[in-house]
Order: structure tokens, then C-alpha cells, then sequence
């Protein structure tokens, strides 16, 4: 299968990690407590806030499912969730626990690798240096009073491991060379500068932040300057092979899991925006660190939630960033809400005056993006003007013209003919004009979030086929040599359907390995269906009369499916009567050999009076 999928690591490494990785101890190790119940285990979901267990744990299966938040898969797919890692690192990461290394084709690549670790161990060592020399450091006292003036707490200077950097010139480049990092190292990570006079460091008497990325490795420094003269206010790393701003958000690393279970993060402009929030207890916050933001943040930022709050600063340079961040954001289809601060307050001001209540109601209380453009309108011009209104019109119409979701900008639009007094219709033909082509009438109805629609009789059927495969993958052969996966009606199972018949080959006899599965196809969705499936309920007895029953049930309605076609076609062409005559006939027979078929009734009458859930 696929080995770019996996990073070009073997599936016997994958599966010796996989068979070595206990998922029991795995999640309890990632701090999820468990408690033994029956055969399996139970605990608070990491994944959504619950107050009774409903996530469960299968020692047996190997496997993990949430019955409050549909979140499931095997070991592999717990530690990306959990820990926000790709498939490769989290190979890496359970392989590292194991002692055992992953093989790296490429040399030139595993060279690489080498040297980009060593540049992360030079940051690791700077990190702790400066940080040692602002905690104990007598030259640092100014340092830290200043910090104590602004209120950040000493378990706040800890767990940022805010560092200071001293007066001299060679004060770092003295112990890092000493420590047996190269000169060329230093330069590397933007620590020191190679000046006429010989390597010089980079900051000097600053309160440097540490930068990481969102997997918590240091990658370089913002540094503060303790007064006004000292210019500028914040002196930031140069870009290298480990630090890119436009990939970097500060405090991703610390913020990943509490934006994960808000599912939103609060957008910041600022380094001590950060720290102060995060103190006053408001965690799901990363800033962009004064940087414009850029599609890979935007796409960072949608690895972990669906919402973005954007706070930058209540001046006109965060107004202006406000709005550029905003078309970022909604290109990658996030949904953004804009918390506008007082002027010349920034959300570390706001909170230290006014506390961190009304800051968290500030955010509660953010405006979409169209109020924001009609506000701010508003605000700088007299919107009655025709020219005005006119300029408005066409910038709202750009801006939902980025929009992705449909029911959003039908809902936008309706907002904003409201504001401006506007025809609704005029705003269509305005985003008409640009391009748009749908149009008021076909825009489909809402589906609301998070509500468990209900599967139409059909759909159960499938649920019920796909369940019992995944219970029972002996039979997915069987089941593939009788039912094309394209006659699924329900989106979602087609899919599981198509990756079960995908991976199974017609003389597999034995079925497919689901657990081997879940790794091949890395597929959230998937894997959330497959360990729910497996974990939820007790097997049917008889799994063979089981899906005989499913399958006859869904061969029935896909030859009402062809009879219907039959029928409007010869309708519509005017056809040859004869032949659609005959189709008819043929099927209909089919349908009643179907129902005459010697499967075993009472089975049938079981299929419906077990009910079936809706729970995925
Ligand atoms: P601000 O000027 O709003 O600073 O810049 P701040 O975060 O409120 O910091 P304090 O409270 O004055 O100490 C916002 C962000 O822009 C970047 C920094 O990341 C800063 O946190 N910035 C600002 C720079 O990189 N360089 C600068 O000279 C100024
Ligand atoms: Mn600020």
C-alpha cells in the first residue's frame, strides 16, 4: 500500500510499535485517568469536556471510543489527536518510548536530520541558560523587577522559561563554544551575529521569550528591551532552518490541547498578551507575535479548531492587522469572530485593569466578520452617503465572496442588507457579478453542527452491513464478490465501504486486519467509525444471516432504484415500449426471487426489532 501515507517507514516497524504500544498505558501515560471496567476501561474524554466517563478504552481490541464525542481509533490515531503529531512523528514518537529506531532511506536526509537536531539541542541548552541566568543572576535583578512590576507571577516566568540575556557582548558564545557548539552552529539558530570584530551574540541586556513550535521545540527568541531607548522594543530570531515566522504561532504548543477541547482559539498580537491571559487562566490563546498572519498559520490554526477569535490590539495598526488576518483565516474556511478591544488597550492591558471576567465576556461577546466590516464603516464614515454605500457593498461582497460555507454567507448576507439598508437580492447580484454562482433560491438548508441527523431506513441498513463487517471481517470478501460499494446511498459509509473493499483482495480468505487498517487509511473518520463499531456493542450471534439479511434489504432497494430509472426514462424519451416493458418484468422477478430467497425469516424480524442506533 501507499508508503508515502506513512512516512517510508515498513509496515513490519509499524506493526512491531503497534503490537509493543499498550493502548492503556499509552493514554494513561498521556495523563487520561482510566479505571477498569469489565473488559475494558473508562475515563474522562480527553477530547471534549464531560463530567461521566464515556470514553472508553479495549484492552482486547486495542482500541479507544468516546461515546460522547464519537472520537475513536487505535493507539496510533490516539497519540496524533491527543498530542497534535503527524503519523510520522507519532511513529517516532511510540517508537522512542520503545528503543527502537526508525530507518531512514535517504542518507543526504538522515544527515539533515543530524543537523537540524544538534541545532535543536543548541536551542534546548540556550533556553536553560538564559532562563537559569534570570532566575539567579544578580545582573538580571532589573530584569526581574521589571517583570514583577508587570505582573507576571514567578510560576508564570517558569512555565514560559522566560530567559534574560546580559550586558556583554560574548557572554553567550563563551559558554555555548565551551559547552562544544560551534561558532557556525550559533550562527545557525540566529543566536549570534558574525560581525568585523569577531561572533557577537544577538541580545543583550533583553527579557528574551522562547519561541517553540507547536511540538514544544525551542526554535528561536523574541527579546524585550528594559527601557524606551533601547530600540527596538522587541528584537526578534532571524529566520532559519528551525524558525520561519509564517509557520510559527507562540504558545501553540502550550495552547494546542486547550484549544483542541474549546474547540476555538483566541488570537493575540502580542508576547505578554500571552502570558498574561494564559495566567489569568485563559489557555486556548497563540499570538502572531506582531507578524501578518499567513495561510500557514491560518492552517495551523485549523489542525486544532474550527474557530478563531481574533484580539489584537485596540489601536489602528491592529485594526488594520484585524482585518488581514481575517481573509486569511476564512480562506482556510474558519469560522472568525473579532473581540474589539477599547482603544489603546491590548487584551494584557484589558485584563490587568479591568480583570479577567470581563476580558473572557469581551470574547464572549465578539462580532462576525460582516459586523466588523459594517462597523468599522460606520465608525470612520456616514454609511447613508450613496458613494459610501456603494464602497461597503462592494467590500462586503468581497469578503463574503471568500467565505466557503454557504449557509454562513446566506446568513451574512441577510445581516448585512439588514445594516445597510440594502435589497437583500441587491447583494446577490452584486456577488453575482463577481463570480458567485450559486443563487439565493438553490442555497440548501442549514445542517446544525454537532446534531446527529436521522439515517433514513436505507442508510440504517448500510450502518448495520458495515457494522457487522467491521465485527467480522472474515466476511467482507464474501460481501465484496455480492454488493458494489457504489450502491451505498449514505456518503459516509460509502467511503468505509470503499476502503474495507479496497483493502481486502478476493482470495483473502481470512478477511482483512482492521487494526492494520486503521493505519493504512489514517482517516479520522474511519477510524472513529471503526473502533465505535467494534467497541460498542455485543456481536450479533449469527453474523453470516446478519448480513445475508442487510444484503438482500439493500439489493431490494437498489432494484427500486433501477425500476424508477426504468420508468422515467421511458417517460421522458419516449422509448421503446417493448424494451421497458421487458426491463421492468425482469426486474420485478428479480425483486421477488429476492424476497422468496431461502435466508431465514425469524433473522429478518430480528433486524428490525433490535432497532438500530444512531450514534455515528
Ligand atoms: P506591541 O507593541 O503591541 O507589544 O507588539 P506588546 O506585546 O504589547 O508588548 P509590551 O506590552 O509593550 O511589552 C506586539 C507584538 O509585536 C511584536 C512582538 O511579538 C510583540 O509582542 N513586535 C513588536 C516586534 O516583533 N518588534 C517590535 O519592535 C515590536
Ligand atoms: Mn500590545
Amino acid at each position: 500500500m501507499n508508503n508515502t501515507r506513512k512516512g517510508l517507514v515498513p509496515r513490519e516497524t509499524i506493526d512491531e510499535i503497534q503490537s509493543r504500544s499498550d493502548i492503556v498505558d499509552i493514554i494513561s501515560e498521556c495523563g487520561v485517568a482510566l479505571r477498569p471496567a469489565g473488559q475494558s476501561y473508562k475515563g474522562l474524554c480527553p477530547f471534549h469536556d464531560e463530567k461521566t466517563p464515556s470514553f472508553t478504552v479495549s484492552p482486547q481490541r486495542q482500541m479507544f471510543y468516546c461515546f460522547g464525542c464519537q472520537t475513536g481509533g487505535n493507539v496510533i490515531t490516539f497519540v496524533q489527536k491527543h498530542e497534535g503529531k503527524d503519523f510520522r512523528e507519532t511513529l517516532e514518537w511510540l517508537a522512542g518510548r520503545l528503543n527502537i529506531t526508525l530507518p531512514t532511506q535517504d542518507p543526504r536526509e538522515s544527515a539533515n536530520q543530524k543537523r537540524i537536531s544538534s541545532l535543536e539541542n543548541l536551542n534546548h541548552f540556550a533556553v536553560e541558560y538564559y532562563h537559569r541566568q534570570l532566575l539567579t543572576e544578580r545582573a538580571a535583578a532589573r530584569a526581574r523587577q521589571y517583570l514583577e512590576h508587570r505582573g507576571v507571577q514567578p510560576k508564570t516566568l517558569r512555565s514560559f522559561q522566560l530567559g534574560y540575556a546580559k550586558s556583554g557582548q560574548r557572554e553567550l558564545v563563551k559558554v555555548a563554544t565551551d559547552k562544544g557548539f560551534t561558532i557556525q552552529q550559533l550562527i545557525d539558530v540566529g543566536l549570534i551575529k558574525d560581525e568585523d570584530r569577531g561572533p557577537e551574540d544577538r541580545f543583550w541586556n533583553r527579557i528574551l521569550f522562547p519561541i517553540q513550535n507547536e511540538r514544544g521545540t525551542p526554535v528561536g527568541f523574541g527579546g524585550r528591551a528594559l527601557s524606551e531607548e533601547h530600540q527596538p522594543k522587541y528584537l526578534n530570531s532571524p529566520a532559519t532552518v528551525l524558525y520561519d515566522k509564517s509557520k510559527i504561532l507562540y504558545n501553540l504548543d502550550k495552547a494546542r490541547q486547550p484549544i483542541y477541547k474549546q474547540q476555538r482559539v483566541l488570537l493575540v498580537e502580542g508576547y505578554m498578551d500571552v502570558l498574561m491571559l494564559y495566567q489569568a487562566g485563559v489557555e486556548n490563546v497563540v499570538a502572531s507575535s506582531g507578524t501578518s498572519l499567513s495561510e500557514d498559520h491560518a492552517r495551523l490554526l485549523k489542525r486544532f479548531a474550527p474557530e478563531v477569535v481574533i484580539v489584537y490590539d485596540g489601536d489602528a495598526s491592529g485594526f488594520q492587522a484585524t482585518q488581514r488576518g481575517l481573509h486569511r483565516l476564512l480562506a482556510e474556511d474558519l469560522r472568525v469572530q473579532i473581540a474589539l478591544l477599547p482603544a489603546g488597550e491590548d487584551p494584557d492591558s484589558f485584563t490587568r485593569q479591568h480583570g479577567v471576567e470581563a476580558f473572557t465576556e469581551l470574547t464572549h461577546k465578539a462580532i462576525n466578520l460582516i459586523e466588523f466590516q459594517i462597523q468599522a464603516a460606520i465608525q470612520s464614515q456616514d454609511i447613508h452617503r450613496i458613494d459610501v454605500k456603494t464602497q461597503i457593498v462592494k467590500e462586503v461582497t468581497e469578503t463574503l465572496l471568500n467565505l466557503k460555507n454557504r449557509v454562513e454567507r446566506s446568513e451574512y448576507i441577510k445581516y448585512a442588507a439588514r445594516e445597510l439598508h440594502v435589497d437583500e437580492r441587491v447583494l446577490w447580484g452584486e456577488l453575482r457579478d463577481a463570480g458567485l454562482k450559486e443563487t439565493a433560491v438553490s442555497r440548501p438548508t442549514p445542517q446544525k453542527r454537532g446534531v446527529q441527523q436521522k439515517l433514513s431506513a436505507r442508510a440504517q441498513i448500510e450502518h448495520q452491513l458495515i457494522e457487522a463487517l467491521i465485527q467480522n471481517p472474515a466476511l467482507i470478501p464474501y460481501v465484496k464478490s455480492q454488493f458494489d460499494c457504489q450502491h451505498f446511498t449514505e456518503p459516509r459509509f460509502a467511503k468505509v465501504a470503499q476502503s474495507l473493499w479496497e483493502a481486502t483482495t478476493n482470495d483473502d480468505s481470512q478477511g482483512i486486519d482492521i487494526q492494520t487498517l486503521i493505519s493504512e487509511y489514517p482517516d479520522e473518520n474511519l477510524s472513529a467509525f471503526i473502533s465505535g463499531a467494534l467497541l460498542r456493542k455485543v456481536p450479533a450471534p449469527n453474523p453470516k444471516a446478519r448480513v445475508d439479511g442487510c444484503l438482500k434489504k439493500l439489493r431490494n432497494f437498489h432494484l427500486q432504484d433501477l425500476e424508477q430509472r426504468v420508468r422515467s426514462h421511458a417517460r421522458a424519451e419516449g422509448a421503446d415500449e417493448m424494451e421497458t416493458l421487458e426491463q421492468l418484468v425482469k426486474l420485478s422477478n428479480e425483486r421477488r426471487a429476492l424476497r422468496n430467497r431461502g435466508v431465514d425469516n425469524t433473522h429478518d424480524e430480528n433486524l428490525n426489532e433490535e432497532g438500530v442506533d444512531n450514534e455515528l
